[in-house]
């Protein structure tokens, strides 16, 4: 009954050290009442009942899991030159972007992460109420899609391979002003402003800061986020640094 017992406790304990604690006490036990005159006939049955002991509770499940690219945050991954997504990769919550002003092109919907967009829309009125012009040009783009981008502008200074863009995330947008589009004109603006010292509060980082361009691999771009979610895009903006420095 005792025995049983402290089996139990042994096998549900998740602390090591009370684990060994109560694997002694249970040797001390089988001695005292004994149990091991029994073994003093069949003296393969002490190595036996000590390996049992001793592997108690050491079972997998028993085994905390480790950091799986399961429980990472998802909005932290880390695409860039060095860090290419695969041609198959498509993100599945992927919706509509629709309710703010973008660049409608012809034969296509613009896609973008569910919860970026979410994120945006809340950026976006907030900068409406300042009297701000914010357009997106480009959310989601697929591996072809930036393959067709490359393949007709192949400048490694501001365009990615295909894979290697984080657009292909759903996670990235384009932002500017419809007169100004993706240009560095871009950054003489009060929307860009606005953006420079707000855009942390929704969730977003510029991914391609000045005088970044050897740790990001890209030159500036002003009109480039990337949501990473409100916590760690204040962190990245209090501390000056880029999505690279924040996971190194
Ligand atoms: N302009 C960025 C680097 C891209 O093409 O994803
Ligand atoms: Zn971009």
């Amino acid at each position: 009954m005792l025995l049983c017992l402290f089996y139990h406790k042994i096998k549900k304990n998740n602390s090591i050290l009370t684990k060994i604690i109560l694997k002694i006490l249970l040797v001390i036990i089988m001695f005292k009442y004994r149990i091991c005159r029994l073994c003093r006939l069949y003296p393969s049955m002490i190595l036996l009942c000590l390996f049992s002991i001793f592997t108690i509770g050491c079972s997998k499940q028993n085994i905390p899991k480790t950091n799986t690219q399961t429980n990472v945050n998802e909005y932290l991954i880390l695409v860039n030159k060095d860090h290419p997504l695969n041609d198959d990769y498509i993100p599945n919550n992927l919706v509509k972007v629709e309710n703010v002003d973008y660049i409608q092109r012809e034969n296509e919907t613009m896609l973008i992460n569910e919860e970026t967009f979410y994120y945006y829309m809340l950026l976006y009125e907030d900068a409406l109420k300042n009297d701000l012009d914010l357009t997106i040009f480009s959310a989601y783009r697929s591996y072809e899609k930036q393959n067709k981008i490359w393949q007709n502008n192949p400048n490694e200074n501001y365009v990615a391979r295909p894979g290697q863009s984080e657009h292909q995330t759903g996670l990235a947008i384009d932002i500017s002003r419809r007169d100004i589009g993706l240009t560095s004109n871009f950054m003489f603006t009060n929307e860009y402003l606005y953006l420079k010292n707000n855009a942390h509060r929704f969730g977003f980082i510029n991914r391609y800061p000045m005088d970044k361009e050897i740790i990001t691999g890209y030159l500036f771009e002003p009109w480039h986020y990337r949501f990473v979610g409100v916590d760690i895009a204040t962190e990245i903006y209090l501390n000056n640094i880029t999505l690279e420095e924040y996971l190194a």
